[in-house]
C-alpha cells in the first residue's frame, strides 16, 4: 500500500517545503507555495531487477541513426539543429496568443504530407481547430492529420496506443491532467507527472513530441521552467502584442547548439519565416531624418539592422523626464550622463525619449553609439549626411570599445547598403577595403559628434 504524504510546493519554481511557508525560499516569491498529496512506494532500491538494457561502447554507436524529421520551414528546421530529432521531446513555450497553436498546426499540417500526425487539443475544440486551419489554408482532403480534444491524459494514452502516431501535439501540458493524481489541473506536481509521463512514451514508442507550454507571469498556473529538466528541447517563442514578427529560439537543445533564431512574420495565412529579418526593421527605406540613426543588433546567430530614434525637448517639468522605448533605461541615463560631461551637453532642461523602431527590444553595449547620436543629430536637428550605421560601445570616459561579432555586423551593413559606417579604432577596417561602404574608425564620443558636424558642414 503505498504511503500519501504531502508537501507543499512553489507554483512558480518547483521548489518543495515539508510546511507551509509564505515566501519561496528559492524564487522569492510570495504565496505561491500550496499544498500536494505525493504518495511513495518503498524508499528500498531493487538491485536485482531484469532488464533488457546495457551500456554500450562509444564505438559501437552510429550517429546516422540519429534520424531529424524535416519540418515545413528551413529556418525552424535551422533552430533544431536540423529538424526534430525522432523521439525526441520538445517543449515550445510561450505567452498566450503569440501564435503557439498557429505554428504547431503548420507543422502538423507540413508532416501530415508524409506521416501520421496527431494534434490533441486540450484547451480548444476540434472545431476551433479546424477553423484555424481553413485560415491557414490547410487542405480539406488530410487523412493523415488528427485531431483530438481531450484533456484526460489516460483518455489520450489510449488513444494514441489505438492510432499509433509518428508525431504527436499536446497543447498545452498546463491544460492536460492525470486522473490518478489528486492534485488539481496545471499544477506543479500535475504538471510534472503528465511530462514525466509523455516523456516515457515518447522514448517507449518513438513518437516525436511537441508539448506546449505556456508562460505566466502571475505565476498559478505552473509554468514551463519545470519542465525544462525533463525535455530534450526547449523552444521560446517571443514577440511583441502590437507587432507582427515573432522569434522563435531553442534556450535548451540536447541535439544541436542553442545560438540559433529564427524570425517569423504573423501574417493572415500563418506565420513565414523571414529570411532577412533586417529589412522589418527598417523604416523609411535607409532615408536619413534628424534624431533617427541606425546601427545592428546580433540575435543568436543573426545579424539584424535596427532604427534608434531620439526626440529631445523643452521639459516643463522641474526634473526632465527620459523615457525608453526596447532599451535599458539604466543604459540610456549613462549615455545622457557620458554626453553632457564629456561632450559639453547640458540636458538638464530637455525631456528625452529614446525608441527601438518596430517592437524590438536589446540591451546590447553595441547600441551605445546610435543611441548617442540619434540624442545628438535631434538636439542639433541635423541628419546623418549619408546613409550611416553607428557601432560601439561608449565607455564612461567617452571612449568608444569595441563590440562582439564586429565583422559580421559590418557585413551586414554592407549587405543593406549603408554609405558609412562608423567603427571602434580596434576594428580591422581593412579587410572591408572593397566593398562599396567607407568604414570610419573613431576614438571617442566627441570626435563621432565632431565627424557628424564635419560631414554636414562639408568640410
Ligand atoms: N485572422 C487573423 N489574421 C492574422 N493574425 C491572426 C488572425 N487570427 C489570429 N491571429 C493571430 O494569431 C494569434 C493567436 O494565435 P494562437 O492561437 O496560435 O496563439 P497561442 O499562442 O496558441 O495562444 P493561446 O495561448 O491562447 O493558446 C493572435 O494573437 C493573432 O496575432
Ligand atoms: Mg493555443
Amino acid at each position: 500500500m503505498p504511503k500519501v504524504t504531502s508537501s507543499w510546493i512553489c507554483q512558480e519554481c518547483g521548489y518543495t517545503s515539508p510546511a507551509y511557508i509564505g515566501k519561496c525560499p528559492e524564487c522569492k516569491a510570495w504565496g505561491t507555495i500550496s499544498e500536494e498529496i505525493t504518495s511513495k512506494k518503498s524508499d528500498k532500491l531493487n538491485l536485482g531487477i531484469a532488464t533488457n538494457n546495457s551500456f554500450h561502447a562509444l564505438s559501437d554507436l552510429d550517429l546516422s541513426e540519429v534520424k531529424r524529421i524535416k519540418s515545413y520551414d528551413s529556418e525552424l528546421d535551422d533552430i533544431l539543429g536540423g529538424g526534430f530529432v525522432l523521439g525526441s521531446l520538445i517543449l515550445l513555450a510561450g505567452e498566450p496568443g503569440i501564435g503557439k497553436s498557429t505554428i504547431l498546426l503548420q507543422i502538423a499540417n507540413g508532416l501530415s504530407n508524409t506521416m501520421k500526425v496527431a494534434y490533441v487539443t486540450a484547451e480548444e475544440s476540434t472545431y476551433q481547430v479546424k477553423l484555424r486551419a481553413q485560415r491557414l489554408n490547410v487542405k480539406d482532403d488530410k487523412q493523415n492529420l488528427l485531431l483530438l480534444a481531450e484533456n484526460n491524459l489516460e483518455v489520450i494514452f489510449s488513444l494514441i496506443e489505438q492510432e499509433k502516431p509518428d508525431f504527436l501535439i499536446l497543447d498545452s501540458i498546463q491544460a492536460i491532467y492525470d486522473p490518478s493524481l489528486e492534485s488539481s489541473n496545471g499544477s506543479v506536481g500535475q504538471v510534472k507527472e503528465c511530462a514525466n509521463k509523455i516523456l516515457r512514451l515518447c522514448k517507449d514508442k518513438h513518437i516525436t513530441t511537441v508539448i506546449v507550454g505556456h508562460v505566466n507571469k502571475e505565476g498559478l498556473i505552473a509554468g514551463p521552467k519545470v519542465l525544462e529538466h525533463i525535455v530534450d528541447t526547449v523552444l521560446y517563442f517571443e514577440g511583441e502584442k502590437f507587432h507582427n514578427f515573432r522569434i522563435i529560439r531553442a534556450t535548451k537543445n540536447r541535439f544541436g547548439c542553442t545560438d540559433e533564431t529564427a524570425f517569423f512574420e504573423m501574417k493572415d495565412n500563418g506565420l513565414e519565416s523571414i529570411a532577412n529579418p533586417s529589412s522589418l526593421f527598417i523604416s523609411r527605406n535607409l532615408v536619413t531624418v534628424p534624431g533617427s540613426t541606425f546601427t545592428t543588433i546580433v540575435d543568436g546567430s543573426k545579424t539584424i539592422i535596427a532604427e534608434v530614434q531620439a526626440l529631445v525637448g523643452g521639459s516643463g517639468y522641474s526634473t526632465p523626464r527620459r523615457t525608453s522605448n526596447g532599451l535599458d533605461f539604466n543604459r540610456v541615463l549613462q549615455i545622457i550622463a557620458i554626453l553632457e560631461r564629456r561632450a559639453g551637453y547640458n540636458f538638464s532642461k530637455q525631456d528625452i525619449f529614446v525608441n527601438l523602431v518596430g517592437g524590438l527590444a536589446s540591451s546590447e553595449p553595441a547600441l551605445d553609439l546610435s543611441i548617442a547620436m540619434s540624442i545628438i543629430s535631434c538636439v542639433q536637428d541635423v541628419p546623418p549626411s549619408k546613409k550611416t550605421a553607428y557601432i560601439g560601445e561608449i565607455g564612461l570616459t567617452g571612449e568608444i570599445r569595441q563590440v562582439t561579432k564586429i565583422e559580421s555586423r559590418i557585413k551586414e551593413c554592407i549587405k543593406l547598403g549603408f554609405e558609412r559606417i562608423i567603427v571602434p579604432k580596434e576594428t580591422d577596417i581593412q579587410k572591408f577595403k572593397k566593398s562599396n561602404s567607407e568604414l570610419i574608425y573613431i576614438n571617442n564620443i566627441a570626435e563621432a559628434i565632431s565627424k557628424h558636424q564635419q560631414s554636414n558642414t562639408g568640410v
